[in-house]
């Protein structure tokens, strides 16, 4: 199916402690953020993309695909909710329909590959809710107690982390995010937004490289991998 998309990208960054914020941070050549974006400009059925940015972002205008027609900004917000909410208002001004897919994926996941990206909108095209990319569990897994001591261990088969892009229609999408903020929910992806409405998204098997840049050792990863790409 066509697709809208939101870039939340109005993150400080505080985990990598850098000089700039993480999505401006150089990888093969050109910026992190530049790497997101290329994934869903180079795919036939986007119809639009929103970013959504901090005030006065001094890196943003500089770069070719802020000059680019499909590509808007909103707002950015206290947190990263916040920002995904602008973002959705803001297609809403742009064209987008209450039915209409939207794929929100953060600006500091720079790997994603046209194919996890076909998956998801294969596997989620016809799903009454949507979901998610995510990877199952990879190590034996543990609950600790405060005193550090081992409680017991969690059943991995269960267990996924949640990736993204994430895919709902939407109006759903935005209506859940607004209730649940109303209410003070705490809300870290979109997914719990709609789980905290009652409504079960669908897991969707991903690559495990298209990690979010979160530590230094993170880009440090991505940044060995590109060059053994591109000699
Ligand atoms: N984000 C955002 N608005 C916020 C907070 C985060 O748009 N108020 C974005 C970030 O720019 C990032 C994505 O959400 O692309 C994922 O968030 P995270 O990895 O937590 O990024 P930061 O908040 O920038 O990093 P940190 O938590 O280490 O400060
Ligand atoms: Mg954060």
């Amino acid at each position: 199916p066509d697709f809208w998309v939101v870039i939340p990208a109005a993150g400080v960054g505080s985990r990598m402690r850098a000089d700039r914020p993480k999505q401006y941070l150089p990888l093969g050549g050109r910026c992190i953020i530049e790497h997101t974006l290329d994934c869903f400009l180079d795919h036939p059925g986007l119809r639009g993309l929103v970013v959504s940015l901090a005030d006065a972002d001094p890196y943003w205008p500089d770069l070719a695909c802020a000059r680019d027609e499909r590509v808007q900004r909103a707002a950015g917000g206290r947190e990263r909710c916040d920002s995904v909410l602008n973002g959705l208002r803001r297609l809403g001004e742009l064209g987008a329909q209450d039915q209409d897919w939207v794929l929100v994926h953060d600006a500091a996941r720079p790997n994603l590959t046209r194919e996890d990206l076909n998956t998801l909108l294969a596997e989620l095209g016809d799903d009454a809710v949507g979901g998610l990319l995510g990877v199952p569990a990879r190590d034996t897994l543990k609950r600790v107690g405060p005193d550090g001591r081992v409680l017991e261990t969690v059943d991995r088969s269960v267990i996924w982390q949640a990736y993204t892009p994430q895919m709902f229609r939407l109006g759903l999408l935005r209506d859940a995010l607004e209730r649940a903020l109303h209410s003070g929910v705490n809300v870290t992806d979109e997914a719990s937004a709609l789980e905290w409405a009652g409504l079960a998204p669908r897991m969707v098997e991903g690559r495990a490289d298209n990690l979010k840049v979160t530590r230094p050792e993170d880009l440090l990863w991505l940044q060995q991998r590109w060059q053994a790409k591109t000699p």
